[in-house]
């Protein structure tokens, strides 16, 4: 190559490359944080409030993304993100620490190079022991629900409660082996996951259900976009002063067959469980315990699998259970407290004593198909309503109460009571 010729060569690689970063920053301009959500850590320093955890996807690098928050909307303090890659997407997180009780906080996230989310805003965990908790499951896009329309629907309704956190029942979506499933849950839902922490456990339709050694596996976009404590998969956190403690049910219907029911009394899942109830049971900072799953462990037809049953409630009956809350059936229904396998029928209906046993709740659907009335003839049965419906349910937690108010799909008061110590 003569010498002018390789000087041409160089010029139009150098021009290239000019325009290549020209490409590059260009691209990286229209990286829009989307899907933020945020969920809460697992443990907190004594007399400290309970981090909160930022979430949220990126389709395009943009350099560093970070979180900038504070008390008011200026946002003045920064917390650098972590990165993670997920098949065609970034997935970031900042965990705010040292949060002031009770607070009102303002955050977004994203960067100047690329972009900046909306400010959202949350409130910090009270040091009074009064907060509410939404509790919504089964918001999986089924036919019914296609593009989560129904699930749009109530969470538009429940954010208007403005819950401290959000507890979901699983089946978040209908078919977890499409990204594209994840991706659309956690956008219809950003505006009351960006506002309430999301505490979410896994449903059937949550994990892989072919046979072999990935039955009952997660998907990876669940481990990879929900930052929940512990393994995340079961975990527990502490919240004023109650304890919550999310289990996994897997695909327990299909499980049973095969011998594979989570929580075999032998299984390290079933130790962990009894020793976290032992845990909550002596602290004596812990007034409420509050235990939620997907499968029920009182529920009838098809959805009571027995197996699932006999594995979870002599674990409940051994400790101290407040309320425990499941979904996989599109129905409401509440069960008397059952103390020692005996329903404490209470004929007021609407107030209860903590120490008459655990009430049995399964939460109803904020997007699968409602599938009618629930299990009239159990023994159990306190209450169901007459007809199908999606529901949701707030949770109001005081030092020396609960106040359970489940709401239909227009806000319509379908059922309250409250537990008492
Ligand atoms: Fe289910």
């Amino acid at each position: 190559m003569k010498s002018h010729q390789y000087s041409l060569s160089l010029f139009a690689f150098a021009l290239l490359s000019v325009s290549f970063i020209k490409i590059e920053v260009f691209t990286s301009l229209s990286a829009q944080p989307s899907q933020v959500h945020l969920s809460l850590a697992s443990e907190k320093k004594h007399d400290s409030t309970v981090p909160v955890i930022v979430t949220w996807c990126s389709d395009k690098f943009s350099g560093e993304q970070y979180v900038r928050y504070g008390l008011t909307p200026e946002v003045k303090k920064v917390r650098k993100a972590v990165m993670a890659e997920l098949s065609d997407k970034l997935v970031l997180n900042a965990v705010l620490k040292n949060l002031r009780p009770g607070a009102r906080y303002y955050y977004k996230c994203g960067s100047d190079i690329g972009s900046w989310s909306p400010v959202y805003s949350f409130n910090s965990e009270p040091d009074t022991g009064s907060f509410r908790v939404a509790v919504i499951g089964d918001t999986q896009n089924a036919t019914n629900n296609a593009g989560f329309s129904k699930t749009r629907m109530i969470a538009d309704v429940v954010r208007t409660y403005s819950p401290s956190f959000t507890l979901h029942m699983g089946d978040i979506v209908e078919d977890g082996s499409i990204p594209a499933n994840w991706s659309g849950f956690l956008s219809v839902t950003e505006e009351l996951n960006a506002t309430s922490p999301l505490m979410p456990v896994l449903g059937n339709h949550d994990v892989e259900n072919k046979t072999g050694d990935e039955f009952q596996k997660p998907f990876i976009d669940f481990k990879s976009l929900f930052n929940l404590p512990g393994d995340e998969v079961n975990y527990s956190f502490t919240y004023g002063n109650a304890r919550f403690i999310g289990i996994f049910s897997g695909c327990a219907q299909a499980a049973e067959k095969t011998d594979q029911v989570q929580y075999n009394p032998e299984s390290p899942e079933y130790t962990w469980l009894d020793k976290e109830l032992t845990k909550a049971e002596n602290d004596k900072r812990i007034s409420w315990t509050v235990l939620w799953m997907h499968y029920p462990v009182k529920s009838f037809g098809w959805s009571n699998v027995s197996r699932w049953r006999e594995n979870i409630l002599p674990l409940l009956e051994k400790h101290r259970v407040d309320i425990c809350l499941a979904g996989h059936r599109h129905v409401y229904e509440r069960h008397y407290q059952i103390k020692d396998g005996i329903p404490v029928k209470n004929e007021t209906g609407s107030e209860f004593l903590a120490t008459n046993g655990t009430i049995f709740i399964t939460n109803g659907t904020a997007g699968g198909n409602p599938t009618g009335s629930g299990g009239r003839d159990l023994n159990s049965m306190a209450f169901t309503p007459d007809e199908s419906m999606y529901s949701f349910a707030i949770m109001d937690v005081e030092t020396n109460s609960i106040t359970f108010s489940v709401f239909d799909q227009d806000n319509n008061l379908i059922d309250r009571f409250s537990i008492n110590k």
